[in-house]
């Protein structure tokens, strides 16, 4: 195995009625709250009067950050930082998904640092190391950002969406019951995204060793796609929801990466046709995943093949390694159109006019988990994806 470190900074509360057993007792410390949250759900759902009711009972001044938007932007972060400094705030809760997280992982970070923070990591390559505490409570799963000090922010100027550092959760708060709102389309694009992040992982390197992490890897994609399949028979079952919302903060809490090197090319293409035309996260990986995988499997004959059989069942019998490691595509793909996720980029929403060679050459190159990528074949994929 390869050399690793690992330590875990996120303190996990997991189950129903979690928020109103810990929340208080959690953000005790703190005077002036800034509560961050997207765009009205959790007006509607009953959250916002939950959390706002525990934390008036413990008498802290409430800082109000709302509006935050799916693929939440760098100037929604300075957004934030400002209101952060003028109020006085000490402490961040976001309340959401990944897009409210990761959007005050940055304001957590801008907040007290006086550069700016996008050409601070971007450019300076400099990373930031201190930061106001914060703290999450997931209202839809699927990124695992709660879990981990990754933030991706689109800077719409620039027209790039992109991985930066942030703040990690002292503490995450997951209560299953609070996703039974999000709507269903999100419930599974946002299982589709945890699917990814464990392909992308399973998928890095080395890929013919043995190696715990894809044993445990392996259990989580199983366990993703059965509990998608019973989420279709019936939605409101509240044990695949939990097993989805844990799978989720599993996928991408650094546990599956260790003594890995992973890339993520298939991320790095989703985020900027995210950054051309701000579609769904997950439903731009399941439409790109196939044909990408297509694009690779041939070099990674090895794992694609265990793929095949360990995760989709793939009788290997009578078949080359070839057409086993196909056959595993080919059932991802099979299983994205059966759940109801978009196949093309049209069905995503992305019409002819967007410029699909000027999305392709923007895209990072990752040093590749079977097979490096260049603009040119990245082109191809989306392409093929049309
Ligand atoms: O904004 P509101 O009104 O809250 O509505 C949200 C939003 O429209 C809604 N929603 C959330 N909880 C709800 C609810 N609606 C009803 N009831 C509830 N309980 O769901 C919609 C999507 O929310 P969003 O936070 O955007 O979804 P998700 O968690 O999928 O986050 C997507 C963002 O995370 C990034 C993506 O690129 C994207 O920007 N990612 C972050 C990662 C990380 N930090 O580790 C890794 C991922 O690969 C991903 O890139
Ligand atoms: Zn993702």
């Amino acid at each position: 195995m390869n050399n690793f470190i690992f330590s875990y900074p996120t303190k996990v509360y997991f189950g129903k009625g979690c928020v109103k057993e810990y929340l208080a007792c959690l953000t005790r410390p703190y005077n002036t709250v800034m509560l961050a949250y997207g765009g009205g759900s959790i007006k509607k759902n009953g959250v916002y009067d939950e959390v706002t009711g525990i934390l008036a009972a413990e008498g802290k001044t409430v800082v109000e950050f709302s509006g935050i938007m799916p693929n939440p932007t760098y100037a929604k972060v300075q957004e934030g930082a400002k209101l952060a400094r003028e109020k006085s705030v000490d402490f961040i809760l976001a309340v959401g998904g990944g897009s409210t997280i990761d959007c005050c992982k940055i304001v957590a970070a801008q907040a007290v640092e006086d550069q700016d923070i996008w050409t601070m990591e971007m450019e300076k390559r400099d990373m930031p190391d201190h930061f106001l505490p914060m703290g999450a409570i997931v209202t839809v799963s699927g990124t695992g950002s709660e879990m981990n000090s990754g933030a991706v922010i689109t800077n719409g100027e620039k027209k790039i969406k992109c991985g930066m550092l942030g703040a990690s959760n002292a503490f995450a708060l997951l209560d299953p019951g609070y996703t039974m709102s999000v709507p269903f389309r999100q419930v599974i694009s946002g299982a589709f995204d945890t699917l990814s992040h464990a392909m992308e992982t399973y998928f890095g390197r080395p890929q013919n060793r043995n190696n715990l992490s894809d044993d445990i890897n392996e259990a989580i994609m199983r366990g993703v796609i059965a509990n998608i399949r019973k989420l279709l028979a019936e939605p409101d079952d509240y044990e695949a929801r939990s097993e989805l919302m844990w799978a989720s903060a599993m996928a991408e809490n650094g546990i599956l990466k260790i003594g890995k090197i992973t890339d993520f090319q298939c991320h790095q293409m989703e985020h900027q046709l995210g950054a051309y035309t701000d579609c769904n996260h997950g439903a731009g990986l399941a439409v790109l995943h196939p044909v990408y995988y297509r694009h690779i499997y041939k070099d990674g004959l090895f794992k694609f093949k265990r793929f095949a059989t360990e995760v989709w069942g793939t009788d290997p019998e009578g078949k080359s390694d070839e057409e086993v490691a196909a056959a595993g595509v080919e059932a991802l793909a099979d299983f994205i159109r059966e759940i109801g996720l978009p196949t093309t980029l049209r069905e995503l929403g992305v019409d002819d006019s967007t410029d699909l060679g000027a999305v392709a050459a923007s895209c990072n190159i990752a040093p590749g988990s079977c097979k490096k990528m260049s603009h040119a074949e990245i082109a191809r994929i989306f392409q093929e994806a049309k």
